[in-house]
């Protein structure tokens, strides 16, 4: 198990390195452009799927205090900041913390450059929100993340969260989905560099299974080709 524990470490770090390369083209991913171009049909159901989610996050409103976990570029802080009171925006890199504060330059938004792994929340939020971030824990560290989650939140708080189905267009023309089952994924920046991240895509059903076998209440939808989104709350107290 340590020498499984250790070969995760490697990837866990690689994926720091990958996000710190990929700042400046991160959002091409989102926004179907460059490699992440898939033609007219398949990138207008990822919008409209897109549209789906962000109306999810309408209808939970994310008020109060927001804990926003591995934030990015703001492609998520800029909706959480339409309900939240204040934010604090945690990432391991750097050059996504910039991004993000020139996208928001928000007085509401106090960024921690952390290694989540790492990290320990100083409060209890509201809610915690975090998006395109579960499936590049490694599972190993699946409970111990979700225990984390807890402890950041107030008696009553809430989680938002949102992911990746497995879906060959999701990601760039270049890069080749393994096998569902497979947990680490290969990734190439515009200029040919490569990066192996951790990558996990769950069925609902299981991920339903083990939110509640580590102490959640949790519904998830899926949109029909790209997306899932979960929201609840911790079924028991910790
Ligand atoms: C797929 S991106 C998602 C970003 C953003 N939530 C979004 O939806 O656009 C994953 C993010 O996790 C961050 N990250 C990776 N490993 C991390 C770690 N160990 N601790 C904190 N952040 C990490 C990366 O820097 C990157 O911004």
């Amino acid at each position: 198990v340590s020498l499984q524990k250790d070969n995760f470490n490697r990837f866990l770090q690689e994926q720091i390195d990958y996000y710190q390369a990929r700042a400046g083209e991160y959002d091409e991913w989102f926004l179907r452009q460059g490699r992440y171009d898939r033609g007219p049909e398949n990138n207008r159901r990822w919008f409209s799927e897109l549209e789906a989610i962000r109306q999810k996050l309408d209808s939970f409103g994310p008020r109060g205090s927001v804990l926003e976990l591995a934030c990015g570029t703001g492609l998520w802080t800029q909706y959480l900041l339409k309900y939240a009171d204040h934010i604090t925006a945690v990432d391991a890199v750097s050059q996504v913390l910039a991004l993000n504060r020139e996208r928001n330059h928000s007085s509401k938004v106090a960024y921690v450059r952390a290694d989540i792994f790492d990290w320990q929340p100083d409060r209890q939020y509201d809610v915690v929100f975090f998006s395109f971030w579960l499936s590049h824990i490694s599972p190993e560290r699946f409970t111990s993340f979700w225990g984390k989650v807890g402890l950041a939140l107030r008696p009553g708080g809430r989680v938002f969260f949102i992911d990746s189905r497995y879906e060959s267009t999701s990601t760039a023309t270049d890069h080749r989905l393994k096998d569902k089952g497979s947990i680490i994924a290969d990734r190439w920046l515009n200029d040919g560099r490569k990066f192996q991240i951790v990558k996990v895509f769950y069925d609902s059903a299981d991920l339903s299974r083990k939110l509640v076998e580590s102490g959640w209440d949790c519904t998830i939808d899926e949109t029909e080709n790209y997306f899932y989104c979960g929201y609840g709350l911790r079924a028991q107290a910790l």
